[in-house]
């Protein structure tokens, strides 16, 4: 059984620019888009910033119409059903408000589950479970002001499981956690999943996806550019090493002439306090090392390692070829 069908979604924006003269812009941020999730899946939605993830998540919680294509949650179309749809589904955007600060988790949940019509008998039970579900039960009666930002993130999964919605929307729900916060809403998502829930999550975190979702869609510019699971989307760079050379300095010149080798795939640089993290991305491994080392000549080098490729090298290289 499918909890979310979606098929050919498409979202357009119009906004009018300009003050004398008016034009109008269309913006296509969801172009034609299909899928489906089953049951009890967690699954990731990843893409690059502007790729129209949050778009299809504010069309699929009934926020947003589309402007053209369907989409039904547990059989109820998004538009027609939309009230129906809302009673099935909860879900979070990174860094949302929200939250009464100067309450307590537990007078935020009560406050709420009254908002939302929750059987007051219910809610009695059901706060002190989700409160646990999330780890706040030993903070609970604190003031939500002196809360972390993860314990914050917490509370709004709290806050939206109190009419224990079958399926959950997650827009980016680690943005701006520490590790260990993130880490611990990683578990939180974790148990979510154990207990059942359908979960759409959207992360820039690669490892983060590798690590929760089972399937993965990757979609840019509006778009699905692939599907698969995290393994399965490994695959698709099966062929390619990743050889690793810290240096001291290195000029742009060099990195153009280690790019025009016709065995690399692609290069990239990551900054690191004083010296640069090289990665090269090639079929050939190890082999094309006295080349690069060739093109590096008396510059400085440090640890040179050669690595199996990791999910964001996958996702670099499918978003690369969408370019
Ligand atoms: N309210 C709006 N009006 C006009 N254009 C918008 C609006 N919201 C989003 N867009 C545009 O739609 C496209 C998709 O945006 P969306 O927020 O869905 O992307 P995203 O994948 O969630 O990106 P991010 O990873 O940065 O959160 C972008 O080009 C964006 O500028
Ligand atoms: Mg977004």
């Amino acid at each position: 059984m499918n909890s979310i069908e979606v098929e050919h979604l498409k979202r357009i924006y119009t906004t009018t620019m300009g003050v004398v003269k008016r034009t109008i812009k269309e913006v296509v941020a969801v172009d034609d888009l299909s899928f489906s999730i089953s049951n009890g899946e967690l699954f990731g939605l990843l893409g690059p910033n502007g790729a129209g993830k949050t778009t299809t998540i504010k069309m699929l919680t009934t926020l947003l119409i589309p402007t053209a294509g369907s989409a039904r949650i547990r059989g109820f179309d998004i538009v027609k059903d939309a009230r129906k749809v809302r009673s099935t589904i909860g879900f979070i955007f990174g860094g949302e408000r929200g939250l009464y600060w100067r309450l307590s988790a537990a007078d935020n949940l009560r406050y709420f589950a009254s908002l939302y019509f929750v059987d007051p008998e219910v809610s009695r039970k059901r706060i002190p479970y989700l409160l646990e579900l999330v780890g706040l039960q030993d903070r609970a009666q604190e003031k939500v002001e002196g809360y972390s930002r993860g314990m914050k993130q917490r509370l709004h999964i709290a806050r939206t499981l109190l009419h224990d919605p079958d399926i959950l929307f997650l827009d980016e729900p680690t943005i701006g956690l520490d590790p260990v916060g993130a880490r611990e809403l990683r578990q939180v998502i974790h148990n979510l999943h154990d207990d059942g829930k359908t979960i759409l999550l959207t992360t820039h975190y690669m490892f983060e996806a590798d690590e929760l979702c089972e399937r993965i869609a990757v979609i840019n510019k509006g778009n699905l550019v692939a599907l698969d699971s995290p393994q399965g989307l490994k695959e698709h760079v099966r062929d390619m090493n990743v050889l690793e050379i810290e240096v001291f300095g290195i000029q742009q010149d060099r990195i153009d002439s280690i790019r025009a080798l016709p065995q690399t795939d692609s290069v990239s640089v990551v900054d690191r306090d004083q010296r640069q993290l090289l990665q090269i991305h090639s079929v050939f491994g190890s082999e094309i090392l006295p080349k690069i080392l060739a093109i590096l000549g008396t510059l400085p080098t440090g640890k040179v390692a050669l690595r199996e490729p990791t999910l964001e090298d996958a996702y670099v290289q499918l978003v690369k070829e969408e370019v």
